[in-house]
Order: C-alpha cells, then structure tokens, then sequence
C-alpha cells in the first residue's frame, strides 16, 4: 500500500531518525505514557491497542470512533509518522482528539518506537 500522505515540511525531526536497533532499557517505561490509554497488545479501550501499529493505515480498527480527521488522514503508520505524531501530533493530524501531552525528547521518542516495533 502507497503511502500517499505527505508530511509537513517543518515539522520537528531528531537528526538522523530513530535508531532502532540500539538496545535501551528506557522502552517499557516510555510506553507507560501511552499505556493509560492505549493497550500493548490488540485490545482496543479508549483508543486503539498498539500491536501491529506500524504499518497500519491510521483510523482503520473498526470497533472504535476516531475522529473523522485520523480516518481520512491516509497515513501509514511506520517509524517516521510516528515519530513526528507523538511529537507533534497536531502538526501530522489536524484535528485528530488524541488528548496527550507531546513527547519532545528524541531519545524518549527513539525508545517508545523501539518498543512499539516489538509489539505483535
Ligand atoms: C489520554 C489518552 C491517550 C494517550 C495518553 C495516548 N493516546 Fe494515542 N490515541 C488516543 C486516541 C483517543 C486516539 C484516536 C485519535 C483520533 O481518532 O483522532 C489515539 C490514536 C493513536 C494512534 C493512531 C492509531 C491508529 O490506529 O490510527 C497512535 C499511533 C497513537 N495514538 C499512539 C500513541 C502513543 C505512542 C502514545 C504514547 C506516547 C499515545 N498514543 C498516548 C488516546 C491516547
């Protein structure tokens, strides 16, 4: 699946992206951000669980009411959308009611994805 959305040019990114395979035993505590809402494994409560999440196409569990901005984003989520989402979510998604306070530390950022990608 293409993905057709375009990101903001001037959106905040960490220089050289995330690193992803740098061990870091700093990801299960980032996660805990999330965890109020969102569930590690495919359960869905407020929001959506987060296994699986990258490669998603944003808005599309079923089950849930998103805000009618996230279902037409067309974002797919990988490593770069998601990054620049939890930092700056307002600039990815206009809109979108994820009622979160932005994570602006890179390495923070670089460890929450890490966990994300081993969540199946
Ligand atoms: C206070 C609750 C809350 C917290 C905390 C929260 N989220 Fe969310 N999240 C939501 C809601 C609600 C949505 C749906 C937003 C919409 O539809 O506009 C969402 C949507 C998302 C999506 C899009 C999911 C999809 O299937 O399209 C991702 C990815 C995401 N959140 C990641 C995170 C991450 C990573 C964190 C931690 C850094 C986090 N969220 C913290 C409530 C929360």
């Amino acid at each position: 699946m293409q993905n057709s959305h375009r990101l903001p040019r001037d959106v905040h990114r960490p220089r050289g992206g995330p690193r992803l395979s740098r061990p870091c035993p700093g990801r299960l505590s980032v996660f805990k951000v999330c965890a109020a809402c969102h569930a590690k494994d495919h359960s869905n409560r407020a929001a959506p669980g987060l296994a699986d999440v990258i490669g998603r196409t944003a808005g599309n569990v079923s089950t849930l009411h998103f805000s009618l901005t996230m279902k037409q984003s067309k974002i797919v989520w990988d490593e770069e959308t998601i990054d620049i989402y939890i930092a700056e979510p307002q600039k990815v998604v206009p809109g979108n009611i994820m009622p979160y306070a932005v994570m602006t530390n890179d390495q923070d950022r670089e460890d929450l994805i890490a966990y994300l990608e081993i969540l199946k």
